[in-house]
C-alpha cells in the first residue's frame, strides 16, 4: 500500500509503522540509513539504491521509480528523504506523494530549518505534510502542527519538540490518504469530513 523513501535515523517511518499503517516496502538511498533496521525488524522488505552510484539525477529515479512500481503502492511518502527529485519522477508520482518537512511552510524550505526560525525570531514554528511538486519543499498542505518557540530555545530543543509533532501527524495524513478522504481543490488541500488540518502543541 505504501512505500517509504528514507535516508537515515527512520522515526517518521517508525511512527507510521507504529500507527498501523500498511508500509509494504521501504527504499534507502544510503546503506547506513538506520530506520532500515526498524523496517527489516518488522519484516518490511527493504531496498537500497545508492545515488552515488548512479551518473545522473535522472539515472538515479529512473532506478527509484522502477523500484518503488515493483510494491505497486497507492502512496510513496518521503520520510527524511535528503534527495532532490526529478521533474519527471514528480509528475509520475503527482497526487500520490508526501513529503513531511521541519517547518510551518511556505516559511523555511530546505535545511536547517529550527536554526533558521530561531535566527529570525519567529514565535511559532512547527511541520507540514504536503503532496510534493517540482518546487522544493513546495505543493499542497494537507496538514500543519504548530510549535510555539520559547524565548530561550535552542535549535535542538525546538527541533526535538516539532519531531514530536511530525509522529502526530504524517500518520493521520497517510491514514487520511489512504481512507480517500484528501481533495485538491485550486492547490488547496481539503479532507472530507472536515477533519482538522491544523494541530497545536501545547509548548
Ligand atoms: C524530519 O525532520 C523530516 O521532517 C525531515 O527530515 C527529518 C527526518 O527524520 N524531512 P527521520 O529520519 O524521520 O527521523
Amino acid at each position: 500500500m505504501i512505500v517509504a523513501l528514507i535516508s537515515g535515523r527512520g522515526s517518521n517511518l517508525q511512527a507510521l509503522l507504529e500507527a498501523g499503517l500498511p508500509v509494504s516496502g521501504v527504499i534507502s538511498n544510503r546503506a547506513d540509513a538506520k530506520g532500515l533496521a526498524a523496517a527489516a525488524a518488522r519484516g518490511i522488505p527493504t531496498r537500497i539504491i545508492e545515488h552515488a552510484r548512479f551518473p545522473t539525477r535522472e539515472a538515479f529515479d529512473a532506478a527509484l521509480a522502477e523500484q518503488i512500481d515493483a510494491f505497486h503502492p497507492r502512496l510513496v511518502v518521503l520520510a527524511g528523504f535528503m534527495r532532490v527529485l526529478t521533474q519527471s519522477f514528480v509528475t509520475r508520482y503527482e497526487g500520490r506523494l508526501l513529503n513531511i518537512h521541519p517547518s510551518l511552510l511556505p516559511a523555511f524550505p530546505g535545511l536547517d530549518t529550527h536554526a533558521r526560525a530561531l535566527a529570525e525570531g519567529v514565535k511559532l514554528h512547527g511541520c507540514t505534510v504536503h503532496f510534493v511538486t517540482a518546487e522544493l519543499d513546495h505543493g499542497p498542505i494537507v496538514i500543519q502542527a504548530a510549535v510555539p518557540v520559547r524565548p530561550h530555545d535552542t535549535a535542538d530543543a525546538l527541533a526535538a519538540r516539532v519531531l514530536r509533532q511530525e509522529h502526530v501527524i504524517y500518520p493521520r495524513a497517510a491514514r487520511w490518504f489512504l481512507d480517500g478522504k484528501l481533495v485538491i481543490e485550486s492547490g488547496v488541500v481539503r479532507v472530507k469530513g472536515n477533519d482538522a488540518q491544523l494541530v497545536l502543541a501545547p509548548d
